[in-house]
């Protein structure tokens, strides 16, 4: 295996399959990496760079990997060693050199994006925002409830969260389809032609979205962007299509494939649908277990210094990946961690990341999630996945295309 000289060859694991690019049909999807955080294991390792590397940090020149809850913490929370710079950029592919903000930025400056967006994600304003997100939830849940089945990942998990998003921001309703194709050719296409094709369309039209604001000003979010200040000035148009991109990139599939694990785990595992209708005072603490148990993502920091860790020489630009799928069911972290239980307390999980990164949409996220189970125990009864349904799921981003949910009475 290909690796840089400063790599012991006695770190170096194939750990692509990890983050998310190869499918299975467990009940618990992430379990093929349980064995990563288990006593004996290297806390560092090295995945080499692979042909096609599923995602995995460090591309053309591999990355290491950790894989225990400590580790995780100290790369996500130790901005002197660890730097964003560059994350998610999909954009360089055609050649654009404007960041994604917030989260491409490093401190100092990151405090700044946070500031500026984050009345537009607090509390108070998914508060706000809540009466509407539940009717939607409610009538999208009752134009299928009496039919007895729903494909709930594809008419519903899909859906939901990409209404409340565009809602939100201020997108068209009828760009719903086109958004979810370029955002699929963006993350999950192989081929770099089709890539860069809805890279451009979509950078073209949300130039023409923030231009059109720039004169016709109204209530959403990309409105308030375009027209908002940063420490007493206007956004730059740099700025202003870094923010409005991100969060279109970051808004989009994640609470879709969360919903549609989450739907899949109870349909496999009934003892969870039962408790959770006898108890709907777990929702809220369950809806973390979800997230703990399905962490779609696994993110990356590149080191900013040479340094010693764990046995091995880290040098400066090297990628340091954390896999949130073995450091969220770290034993020396969760008691039990293979068990779902609903009730779980002190559930610091890394599905959202840590730090200053910290997912600024997870407040927005976990709400869907609280409604959608609430408002769906209210009307539907228990169910399981139709007979002869294929239950094969991506444990990441990609997560399941269909899943066709029977209700077991009506
Ligand atoms: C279950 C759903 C979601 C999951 C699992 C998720 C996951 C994540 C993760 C892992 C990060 C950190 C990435 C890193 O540090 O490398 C992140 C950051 C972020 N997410 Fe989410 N996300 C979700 C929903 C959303 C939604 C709905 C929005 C917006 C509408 C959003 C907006 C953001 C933004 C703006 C950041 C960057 C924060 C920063 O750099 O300060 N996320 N998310």
């Amino acid at each position: 295996m290909p690796a840089p000289p400063h790599v012991p060859r006695d770190r170096l694991v194939d750990l692509t399959w990890a983050t998310g690019s190869k499918p299975n049909d467990l009940r618990d999807p992430y379990e093929p990496c349980g064995w990563l955080a288990e006593p004996g294991i290297p806390r560092i390792l090295f995945n080499p760079p692979m042909p096609n590397s599923g995602g995995l940090a460090g591309g053309s020149k591999g990355a290491w990997v950790v894989t225990h809850y400590a580790d995780i913490e100290r790369v996500y929370t130790d901005n002197e060693y660890f730097s964003n710079k560059g994350a998610a950029e999909f954009q360089a592919l055609i050649g654009e050199t404007f960041r994604s903000i917030p989260l491409a930025v490093d401190p100092p400056d990151h405090a700044k994006y946070r500031q500026f967006l984050f009345p537009h994600f607090s509390a108070v304003r998914i508060n706000q925002m809540e009466p509407q997100m539940r009717a939607l939830a409610v009538e999208m849940i009752e134009s299928f409830a009496a039919k007895g089945e729903v494909d709930v990942a594809w008419d519903f998990g899909r859906v939901y969260p990409v209404r409340v998003f565009m809602s939100l921001m201020g997108f068209p309703p009828p760009m719903f389809q086109q958004f979810l194709d370029w955002e699929w050719n963006i993350l999950h296409a192989s081929d770099r032609a089709q890539t860069a094709a809805s890279l451009r369309a979509v950078l073209d039209f949300l130039r023409g979205f923030i231009a059109r604001k720039e004169t016709q000003p109204d209530d959403q979010l990309v409105s308030k962007i375009v027209h908002g200040r940063i420490e007493g000035r206007p956004l730059t148009d740099e700025e202003k299509i870094g923010i409005v991109w991100f969060l279109w990139l970051g808004g989009l599939d994640t609470v879709a494939a969360t919903i549609s694990q989450m739907f899949r785990r109870m349909a496999v595992e009934p003892e969870i649908q039962h408790q959770l209708r006898a108890q709907p005072e777990l929702i809220n603490s369950a809806v973390e277990e979800f997230l703990r148990t399905q962490p779609i993502l696994s993110s990356s920091r590149s080191a900013k210094r040479d340094f010693e860790w764990h046995g091995v020489t880290i040098k400066a630009g090297d990628a340091v990946q954390c896999l949130n799928s073995s450091g969220n069911f770290d034993p020396a972290r969760f008691p039990d961690p293979r068990t779902f239980d609903p009730a779980r307390e002190a559930n610091r999980h890394f599905t959202f990341v840590a730090g200053i990164h910290l997912c600024l949409g997870a407040t927005l996220a976990r709400r869907e999630l609280r409604i959608v189970l609430g408002e769906w125990f209210k009307r539907i009864s228990e169910f399981t996945v139709k007979p002869g349904a294929d239950t094969t799921v991506f444990p990441g981003l990609l997560s399941i295309r269909n899943l066709p949910l029977v209700w077991c009475s009506m």
